[in-house]
């Protein structure tokens, strides 16, 4: 087949991949993005005639999309992802691993005509702001054109990615197919995926990532957690840096003092929202402001002056729609009132969207993301719940000045957050770096619908990273260790839950923007002049630390979210040992020392320890 390349395509290597790979996938023909807004309203309205999209209200919703996809194809598919290290030990036992060259040999045959019938798109992009020495170039090949405009909005991509790739740049080879080739005169449908068979496969050593058979999000956006966080954490690890589930925001006080904190939290577990807080009217009064730098990737290295540097590799938000709306994040609305592709979400008969949580009154019908008729008593929710906005940064009110300053913005705090309805108190801060990895190592957290698991069951999520670890998860742990041992101003360790609840099931916590009130005290706590008392767990704020101005919440409250249980502490100790024997091959020894220590200071502990925290 002819492949017309791009003008300014001077990559050897690039050209041949991409020859090759057209030779493997026969496709119809092949495409090479150049990123320009006419290319994506081209794909956009060349969707909506095949029925991919549906194209929203244009008053109410300006250029925007709406996708449903198919019922097999809503989240990651955790069982169906594998690392493909030579070794099966460097993936360690918590990734699924097949042997790289059965792998290869399994997916040449899947790839072997996966799209006929279709357009092969090439898509050049680059993770973290064109030409920073902090980021990445990948190129994705896939035959969705819904992949190419979420890549779009989700990465830097197109033409000029190729001019800073120039003749011999590196970049990851990103294959993508949905699995599902059209046999000479078949119509195709509004979602094509294959049903029944999925891969993610990634081969850390060759740095290269091959995903078949599904549409949606992290399976299917390659730079999202195949190249920023699986590969990218081997790359890291090799070469120094961190590559994390993290947000990163910053935050001003009224001294106009500003520090940025990056956070790690789990799948569908508060990373937007925490990223676009806006503070309650009393901080804000008094000058408090919080501005996003990203919602869901940090790439973070060590800088010349010996504090830690992050950039968010990505350019929008891949966000959670249900639970969002104007009072629980309305910088999030705001992002996503134009020029957003929606997924999965109910479309209203105006030709707007709504999903659970977006306004207190349900509306009289609507049709659901499984495009049936919808009413309040149908009894199933009309959105997924992991339904999902592709919304750009740049839509974000709350965006950070220094967003894509290709040097990173300093970090000064990191904070690890499950979602836990017992447990583990609202806020503590680790006592050393040692003590904050071991918070960090056994954090867990209620499963998601992010994650296409048994919803509301805890599970280790070490670093929040369990399913985005490119390698074995103990050496993850110690190159935490190793890398803090070598920062001359490493930053606090924070560990929140904003998910404690009473024993009716409801959460204690206000949460969202009173998350502001956490956030103050940390961000005191690394200025150096917030007031705490050492606890069993570190140290913690007293009632009277934390700012309640404008909040009516009790001291009897404060307690119930922050005492340590013992009973509940010994099964919590019991999970992170489970945890640690599975590792136990590459396991740190500090964890173990860290173990000995929380267990004594929980145990002999001083009596007045009884009192405050409400030991039992
Ligand atoms: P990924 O994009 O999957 O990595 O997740 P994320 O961490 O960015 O998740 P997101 O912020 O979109 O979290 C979505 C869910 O968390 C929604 O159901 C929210 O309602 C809920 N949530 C976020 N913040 C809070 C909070 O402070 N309190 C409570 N109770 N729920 C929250
Ligand atoms: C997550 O699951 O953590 C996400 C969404 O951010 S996805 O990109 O689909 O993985
Ligand atoms: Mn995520």
């Amino acid at each position: 087949m002819e492949i017309q390349h791009p003008a300014n395509l001077r990559h050897q290597k690039l050209r041949k991949w991409v020859e090759k790979m057209a030779a493997l996938c026969k496709p119809d023909r092949v495409y090479w993005c150049d990123g320009s807004q006419k290319e994506y309203d081209d794909l956009c309205a060349l969707m909506v005639k095949n029925g991919t999209f549906i194209k929203l209200n244009e008053e109410k919703r300006p250029n925007s999309y709406l996708a449903f996809s198919h019922p097999s194809d809503v989240a990651r598919v955790e069982d169906r992802t594998f690392i493909c290290s030579v070794s099966k030990s460097d993936a360690g036992p918590t990734n699924n691993w097949i042997d790289p060259h059965e792998m290869h040999a399994t997916l040449d045959r899947l790839f072997d005509g996966a799209m006929r019938g279709r357009t092969m798109y090439v898509i050049p992009f680059s993770m973290g702001p064109l030409g920073s020495f902090l980021s990445q170039i990948g190129v994705q090949i896939t035959d969705s054109p819904y992949v190419v405009v979420n890549m779009r909005i989700m990465t830097r991509m197109g033409s000029a990615v190729l001019d800073v790739l120039g003749e011999d740049g590196n970049f990851v080879p990103c294959m993508h197919t949905v699995g599902a080739p059209l046999a000479p005169g078949e119509q195709d449908v509004p979602w094509p995926c294959n049903p029944t068979v999925k891969y993610i496969v990634h081969f850390p050593e060759e740095r290269s990532i091959w995903s078949y058979g599904s549409g949606y999000g992290g399976n299917a956006l390659l730079g999202k957690k195949c190249l920023a966080l699986r590969i990218a954490s081997v790359i890291a690890r090799d070469e120094g840096w961190l590559a994390e589930h993290m947000l990163i925001l910053g935050v001003e006080n009224p001294r106009g003092e500003k520090v940025y904190v990056a956070g790690a939290f789990p799948s569908a577990c508060g990373k937007t929202n925490f990223a676009m807080l806006i503070p309650p009217p009393a901080f804000q009064e008094r000058g408090w402001k919080v501005t996003t730098v990203g919602d869901d990737i940090a790439w973070i290295k060590l800088g010349k002056d010996g504090r830690l540097y992050a950039i968010n590799p990505e350019s929008g938000y891949f966000g959670v729609a249900p639970g969002t709306s104007m009072k629980t994040n309305p910088n999030a609305m705001i992002a996503c009132s134009h020029d957003t592709i929606f997924t999965n979400v109910a479309l209203l008969p105006d030709g707007d969207v709504w999903w659970e949580g977006m306004t207190k009154e349900p509306p009289p019908e609507a049709i659901d993301w499984q495009r049936k008729h919808w009413t309040p008593d149908s009894g199933r929710p009309a959105a997924h719940p992991n339904a999902r906005f592709t919304a750009p940064a740049v839509n974000n009110p709350a965006l950070d000045p220094d967003w894509e300053n290709p040097n990173g913005v300093p970090i000064s705090a990191f904070i690890f957050g499950g979602r836990r309805a017992t447990t583990m108190p609202l806020v503590v801060q680790a006592t050393s770096w040692v003590n904050g990895v071991y918070m960090a190592a056994t954090m867990g957290s209620e499963m998601t619908a992010a994650a296409f698991g048994k919803v509301g069951t805890v599970r280790r999520d070490p670093f929040a990273m369990l399913p985005f670890a490119g390698y074995h998860m103990a050496d993850y742990i110690n190159h935490w260790l190793d890398f803090g041992r070598n920062i001359p101003y490493p930053p606090r360790i924070f560990s929140v839950n904003w998910f404690r609840t009473d024993e009716h099931g409801n959460f204690i916590w206000p949460g969202f923007s009173e998350n502001m009130r956490v956030l103050k005290w940390i961000v005191d706590r690394v200025h150096g002049h917030g007031a705490s008392v050492e606890s069993p767990l570190g140290w913690m704020p007293r009632y009277e630390e934390i700012d309640w101005t404008g909040l009516d919440f009790s001291r009897e409250q404060f307690n119930a979210i922050m005492s340590v249980d013992r009973e509940a502490w010994k099964q919590e100790i019991l999970s992170h040992e489970e945890l640690f024997i599975r590792l136990y091959d590459r396991l740190p020894k500090e964890m173990i020392f860290v173990k000995e220590l929380l267990l004594s200071a929980l145990w002999r502990s001083p009596e007045r320890w009884e009192v405050e925290f409400r030991l039992k």
